[in-house]
């Protein structure tokens, strides 16, 4: 029942930007239009709380939703968007890594990735940031209602296999907003980091 009071908390353009650090946040992290706002919209059961569009490259802040006084979610800035000018990507890349790095209420990091073109190289970029940290890692596998149940559940294994192999301690779900997928499984990871 949280979840779906969430509400819309601030923007932040900078570092300078980020409300203060009370309580607990968890952080939805994934190249652009892998699906982290509407995973957010789907978890919190609202249509609009996170901005959504077909058009990669929008969330370009980073987008802070209360569920109540001490506990947020995140909506971290897409990347891997090929038309995004250099300097701004590289300003992106300092802005997630200072954040990472730095945000100690922060106490997760769910890493959303379209289930049929999972592990890029940034978000391999992400792992590495979180695993430094040592934040729990969940990975969400998007826009599972794209693939059938087989070949879905192998990316699933492939995902969890990959990730281990590097050491990285990570659980891993099929999710879809479109299908409402996962919901509880996602859930529960929260519910734990946010509230155990
Ligand atoms: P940026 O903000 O650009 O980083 O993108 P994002 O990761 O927030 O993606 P967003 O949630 O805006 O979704 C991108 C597109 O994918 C939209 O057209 C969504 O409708 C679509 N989409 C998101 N989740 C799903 C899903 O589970 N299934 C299907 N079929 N489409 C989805
Ligand atoms: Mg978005």
């Amino acid at each position: 029942p949280v979840y779906s009071r969430a509400e819309f908390l601030t923007s932040a353009a900078s570092l300078k930007g980020l409300p203060p650090e009370t309580g607990r946040e968890v952080a939805f992290a994934g190249r652009s239009n892998s699906g982290k706002s509407s995973a957010i919209n789907t978890l919190c059961q609202q249509r609009a709380l996170a901005r959504t569009s077909k058009t990669p490259g929008r969330t370009q802040l980073i987008n802070f939703f209360a569920l109540d006084e001490d506990h947020r979610l995140v909506d971290l800035p897409g990347y891997g968007y090929a038309k995004v000018p250099e300097a701004v990507r590289r300003r992106w890349g300092h802005l997630m890594e200072q954040y990472l790095a730095g945000r100690e209420c922060l106490r997760g990091l769910i890493l959303v990735m379209d289930i049929r073109h999972p592990l890029t190289e940034h978000d391999w970029q992400m792992v590495g940031w979180a695993h430094r940290r040592h934040l729990p890692l969940h990975v969400l596998l998007t826009k599972a209602d794209k693939l059938k149940r087989g070949p879905a559940l192998d990316t699933v294994r492939q995902v969890a296999s990959a990730l281990g192999a590097e050491d990285v301690d990570a659980t891993v779900q099929p999710f879809s907003s479109l299908k409402k997928q996962g919901v509880d499984d996602a859930h529960s990871v929260l519910d734990h980091w946010l509230f155990a």
